[in-house]
């Protein structure tokens, strides 16, 4: 192993920034984070995260008690003492489904205002290949003398920190061996002391951990595994939804289907669940991202314009086949409640969900829509149709409903009592209910199944 940086900055608290800072903070560096939102900022320095994710609070609040981990927004105090920089800022999509790098270039151009000589900056924003370059340019220009790694990020909102502690692989893309190999060990440490971070954030160790790979590669090779691995991922579930509309057609089982599907090693059963498609800060903008990146280079992706629609159809179909079950084929007048806002359970997050782009349409079709998330509720508002009513309460948001559309998978909607509900009909948007469970004067409505 390489001599190891003691003093690190993460640029960027979001997910990906406040998970990677607490984690490093707890392995021997002095972290510190960067976040330049007066309001996140304020929450993050009394110990605590402004975003749910399980795991997270206890160990900020461990680091920033003991010091190892500061949180600011004062990018000279922190860059001059970092010998290692990881930039973490949001790439949102643009208008025409491009990603947006005006972050990524602002957090670069005050990096290198900045930065110690011969640090290395290290890029885990998901940007489009090709970025890399422009980034080292801004340094160049700037007369910063650094070393760039591409090291994306595959952790998953909702499972961040067990991601982060047991991961498949780690990618240092950079044309500086020694660089991408200081990078790389950092892991390495992360990966010696994942037990006991694990069980500071009172987190379980998975049953299965994944065997762990170290990759170092190119800087554009590395960047385009992230978007790809992401994109793939999309495919199979927009797959999945395609051949579930097939099943729903021909009477068949898509559940089964894709286990037995699944079963088969070369395909793999995980991303193959239909239901309302995928939402999320990542895999929809990376999928038009690519698209966009890809025409750049005069290279045409009719495959990921393909998982896009379907995915944008999906809340539509549900709708309609529900629509076609109701006695009054109609959703006019319907009392309609959502169960589920968040883009996935286990996450406050929202964006791009389509448990609101159902909850709007049916709002749209006529329905009277209630809402329920036991997270996501506050994030949601501002999304969310005005007319629907929004309820903290579970019971509370299932009174008077004779219609529930189930548009995320907490597991608390496992175990809600069918039976003393005046609920007819339950519209299983993530196919996470069993059928045979429900009382038999409640038709169930799933997806392709
Ligand atoms: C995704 C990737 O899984 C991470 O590896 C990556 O690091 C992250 O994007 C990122 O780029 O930052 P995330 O968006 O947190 O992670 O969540 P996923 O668990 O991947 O789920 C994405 C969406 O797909 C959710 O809306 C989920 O409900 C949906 N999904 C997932 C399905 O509809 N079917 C499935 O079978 C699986």
């Amino acid at each position: 192993m390489n001599e190891q940086p003691t003093t690190i900055t993460v640029i960027g608290c979001g997910y990906v920034g406040v998970t990677t800072a607490a984690i490093l903070s707890h392995c021997g560096y002095m972290v510190y984070a960067i976040e330049v939102n007066p309001e996140r900022l304020n929450i993050l320095k009394q110990g605590r995260s402004f975003f749910y994710e399980v795991g997270i609070d206890p160990l900020i609040a461990h680091s920033t008690q003991r010091g190892s981990l500061v949180f600011t927004d004062n990018y000279t105090e922190a860059l001059s003492k970092s010998s290692v920089v990881f930039s973490c800022v949001g790439t949102p999509d643009n208008p025409d489904g491009s990603s947006n790098l005006s972050y990524v270039f602002t957090a670069a151009k005050q990096a290198a205002e900045h930065i110690a000589q011969d640090a290395i900056f290290v890029q885990k924003s998901t940007v489009p290949v090709g970025t890399g370059q422009k980034v080292e340019r801004i340094f160049k220009d700037a007369g910063a003398t650094i070393s760039y790694v591409s090291n994306p990020e595959f952790l998953r909102e909702s499972t961040a920190v067990i991601d982060t502690l047991w991961f498949d692989r780690i990618i240092a893309g950079s044309n500086d061996t020694s660089a991408a190999e200081r990078i790389l060990d950092i892991y390495r440490v992360v990966e010696k002391q994942r037990d006991t971070i694990a069980s500071l954030a009172k987190l379980e160790t998975p049953e299965n951990p994944p065997a762990t790979q170290y990759i170092h590669t190119t800087q554009s090779s590395a960047e385009l595994i992230k978007v790809s691995a992401n994109a793939f991922l999309a495919l199979k579930i927009s797959f999945a939804n395609s051949i579930a509309k097939l099943a729903d057609a021909a009477g068949a089982n898509v559940v089964e289907v894709m286990e037995a599907v699944g079963a088969d090693r070369r395909i793999g059963r995980a991303f193959l669940n239909a239901g309302r498609g995928y939402g999320g800060g990542c895999f929809p903008k990376d999928v038009s991202g690519l698209i966009r990146s890809a025409q750049d280079f005069g290279v045409s992706m009719e495959i990921m314009q393909a998982a896009d629609d379907v995915n944008n159809a999906m809340p539509g179909y549900i709708l309609t086949k529900a629509q076609t079950i109701l006695p009054q084929k109609s959703w006019k007048d319907v009392e309609c409640t959502v169960l589920g806002l968040a883009f996935k359970s286990g996450t406050s997050d929202t964006r791009k969900s389509p448990a609101i782009a159902i909850a709007n349409l049916l709002r749209r079709n006529g329905a009277r829509v209630k809402a329920y998330d036991p997270q996501a509720i506050e994030e949601a508002t501002h999304d969310l149709s005005p007319e629907i009513e929004l309820c903290t309460d579970l019971a509370v948001s299932l009174q008077n409903s004779s219609c529930v559309c189930i548009a995320t998978d907490w597991s608390e909607f496992q175990n809600i009592d069918w039976a003393k509900t005046n609920v007819q009909y339950v519209i299983d948007a993530m196919n996470c209910l069993e059928p045979a469970s429900l009382p038999n004067n409640i038709t169930y409505i799933g997806i392709g199944r």
